[in-house]
């Protein structure tokens, strides 16, 4: 029953995949105090590396993306180095491997990165309200609105840690537009108010995550660039009618990109959202034609049925893959899983 998922997938030219089972990305909050990957982050990446693709763990893409406690950048050498080690490992056992590229925008606290070092920007100047998790000292402060330098410069530098993934030795990247962080703040009306040619409007709402697709694409190329979206919005984000055009736009741009997926971003696929119509998956597949990542609480034997069923091409498991390193092969064995449980989140294994 779960056979369609160990067959090889071919994403483009550049890049086939062993299987159809993605590891989600999970933050695990480990990285060293620089920010720096560690050998035992390396290790944890190998032990999965059977599934078709890792995506890794959300990684900053400057100082003041950082939203979470030892969350791993790529804006340093020493980065850039610690990641070397794990993109090597994961390749040493077969893997493939994509860095997932993060700027959390006004889910950002300067207790991390310092008040010297840069303020919490997003979309618009509208904050959430609640403590940050890990921190529940710390609540969350009002964004400054992004200008036009500020963007100009965000682009650059999603572009910089890109070439930086390369470097590392990852075989591309995926964009982190999903989840209410930075990218997704410009994507829906509830956080983005602006009145110039980065809001109002669908062109303009879609018009940062255009050009940070087409700044990465010009930098590393669209066989190795993917992005995750979440146009249902779920997390640090209220839902409003005009996102759907919003979507339409961005997804019919996309299209044109050739990228080698787009990937939902859920915790769970059978949420509805009235105006997509139903799931945000089926909207999805119903708006964008070529290789489409699922997600969101499906098991093995879920996720190839949805997969038989055309809703999506890939499948991609988070939480299972935290509770077993040896997901892969489990599945393909019919062994039984290991039920994953928040208190894992405590340590690597
Ligand atoms: C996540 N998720 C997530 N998503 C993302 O895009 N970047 C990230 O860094 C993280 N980090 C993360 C950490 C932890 C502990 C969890 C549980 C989840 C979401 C994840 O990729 C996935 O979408 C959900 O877990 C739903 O899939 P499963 O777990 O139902 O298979």
């Amino acid at each position: 029953m779960t056979a369609t998922l160990f067959t090889p997938y071919k994403l483009n030219d550049t890049l086939t995949l062993n299987n159809k089972i993605i590891m989600a990305p999970l933050t695990r909050c480990m990285a060293d105090d620089n920010l720096v990957p560690t050998a035992t982050m390396a290790a944890y990446y190998a032990r999965r590396a059977d599934a078709g693709l890792i995506i890794s763990e959300a990684t900053i893409i400057r100082p003041d993306g950082q939203g979470y406690v030892n969350t791993p950048g790529l804006y340093t050498q020493a980065q850039i180095e610690g990641w070397k080690v794990v993109t090597k490992a994961v390749h040493d056992k077969g893997g493939k491997i994509f860095a997932q590229l993060w700027h959390t925008g006004r889910v950002a606290h300067p207790f991390f990165f310092g008040e010297q070092n840069g303020e919490v920007i997003s979309a618009s100047n509208i904050g959430i309200e609640g403590t940050i998790p890990r921190n529940r000292e710390l609540t969350y402060q009002q964004p400054k609105a992004a200008t036009q330098a500020d963007i100009a410069q965000l682009v650059s530098d999603y572009a910089t840690a890109a070439s930086n993934a390369i470097e590392a030795g990852f075989d591309g990247v995926e964009i982190h537009g999903a989840n209410g962080y930075l990218i997704d703040q410009f994507l829906h009306y509830s956080c983005n108010n602006r009145t110039d040619e980065y809001g109002e409007i669908p062109e303009n709402m879609a018009r940062f995550a255009v050009e940070v697709v087409d700044a990465i694409i010009a930098a590393i190329g669209s066989d190795r660039t993917a992005i995750r979206l979440s146009p249902g919005a779920y997390f640090n984000m209220e839902p409003n009618q005009g996102d759907r055009a919003v979507f339409d736009t961005l997804l019919k741009q996309l299209e044109t990109r050739h990228l080698a997926f787009i990937h939902l971003g859920i915790f769970d696929d059978a949420m509805e959202f009235d105006y997509l119509g139903g799931t945000a998956s089926r909207y999805l597949r119903q708006q964008y034609h070529q290789t489409l990542v699922g997600v969101g609480s499906y098991t093995a034997e879920t996720g190839s049925k949805a997969i038989a069923n055309n809703q999506f091409d890939l499948l991609a498991i988070g939480r299972a893959f935290i509770a077993n390193p040896d997901y892969v092969t489990r599945v393909r064995d019919g062994l039984e899983l290991t039920a994953y449980d928040d208190a894992m989140l405590a340590e690597l294994v």
